[in-house]
């Protein structure tokens, strides 16, 4: 009912506008005195000290977050991760040991298939943890730990705020595995806990610019075909953004590593074709940053009409973007946070303009309950 949207149009554009809460919440508790504290993994503490490798399982948006878990987990604790889609996971013998951490991600906690991954690894002699949503879901039940998100409920068949619930979650495990293994310096770990925290009220700045994406997304209603490139961290963010456009506006969207451009997509951009970049931050990695705009001038010099997701201050973009998203300053590994509400949003819009409903997309349910 129109109540229960809180006066919002959907449930997805009320979910959104929860975002910058669903992280908040997800932290809290959780970082104490430049600690993180996670009494959720008690149960699994001693395997923790000697795990040696990560698979993440999962379906859908849940699998992309993954993607960024298995940056922070190599990155902070140096622990070798993969990340697979539950459903090929246990089809195919992976090598499971009693050192083998596997980690299932899922909103809902119900996917048939990430259950039956979750099932497969523990009868194998893996330790299992699960990054669930909703309290007392099957998955975390058959977990050997559960740590939940605290996004609150979501309605729209599309995942939205349950995402960044995830990403934060999975960089409060990688952070205290980091802190653990000393694979981090106290410094290091102060500063990343800083930027996660600072991040609800940044998303939230970020949600001030919908005004501009929906004005972005009514002139794209006729598209046929959108495409997204990201790198390093962007790359994940490429992979939701064209997922939610399929899911939501039914436009052929497909989410590229940017770096691949020359190995095959670049032989999809003709005049007028529409390409998300998801560029990485200019203070990170200057390398990165260069070689993703001077991807965006390949593909505009091949007509590509460019929408640039960009940090405040880059201007190096500006010459070749038609249009530019802002993302304020956050430190590289948490700009996919803030990066992927616009996609969202220009999926959600697009959707709109187009007159379809984007709580229930045709064909999709909310939670898969059978394989
Ligand atoms: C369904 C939903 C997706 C979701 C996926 C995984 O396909 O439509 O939005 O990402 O399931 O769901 P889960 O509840 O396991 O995160």
């Amino acid at each position: 009912s129109a109540a229960e949207k809180g006066g919002w149009s959907s449930f997805m554009a009320k979910e959104i506008s929860e975002e910058p809460d669903a992280i908040a919440n997800t932290l809290l508790g959780r970082v104490v005195d430049g600690d993180v504290v996670l009494p959720e993994l008690d149960p699994i503490q001693a395997a923790l000290d000697d795990v040696d490798r990560i698979i993440i399982v999962a379906c859908g948006t849940a699998a992309y977050s993954g993607i960024l878990g298995k940056y922070a987990l190599e990155k902070w604790a140096g622990v070798p991760t993969e990340v697979e889609l539950s459903h090929e996971f246990r089809y195919r013998d992976p090598v499971l040991t009693s050192r083998t951490l596997v980690i299932s991600i899922s909103q809902s906690g119900e996917t048939m298939d990430t259950l039956m991954a979750v099932k497969y690894a523990g009868e194998r002699g893996a330790n299992t943890l699960s990054i669930c949503n909703t309290q007392g879901a099957t998955i975390a039940r058959e977990s050997d730990a559960a740590l939940f998100t605290h996004a609150g409920p979501e309605v729209a068949v599309a995942s939205t705020k349950a995402f960044v619930a995830q990403v934060t979650a999975l960089y409060l495990v990688a952070l205290k595995l980091g802190i653990a293994r000393g694979t981090l310096e106290p410094g290091v770990v102060a500063g990343h806990l800083e930027q996660l925290l600072a991040l609800p009220g940044k998303l939230s700045q970020v949600l001030e610019t919908g005004s501009q994406i929906r004005e972005l997304a009514r002139g794209m209603s006729d598209t046929r075909s959108v495409l997204f490139l990201g790198r390093n961290v962007g790359y994940p963010i490429a992979l939701e953004g064209a997922l939610k456009l399929k899911e939501l506006a039914y436009i052929h969207a497909e989410g590229f590593a940017a770096g691949e451009l020359k190995h095959g997509p670049i032989a999809l951009i003709e005049p007028g074709q529409r390409v998300f970049v998801v560029v990485p931050s200019p203070r990170d990695s200057d390398s990165l940053h260069r070689k993703v705009v001077s991807n965006i001038q390949e593909i505009r010099a091949r007509g590509a009409f460019v929408i640039a997701i960009a940090e405040e201050g880059d201007v190096a973009v500006l010459p070749y973007a038609d249009d530019v998203l802002r993302i304020p300053l956050a430190g590289p590994m948490f700009e996919p946070l803030l990066a992927v509400a616009p996609l969202q949003i220009f999926a959600m819009e697009l959707a709109a303009a187009k007159g379809l409903d984007v709580d229930q997309p045709r064909n999709l349910a909310k939670s898969v309950t059978v394989e």
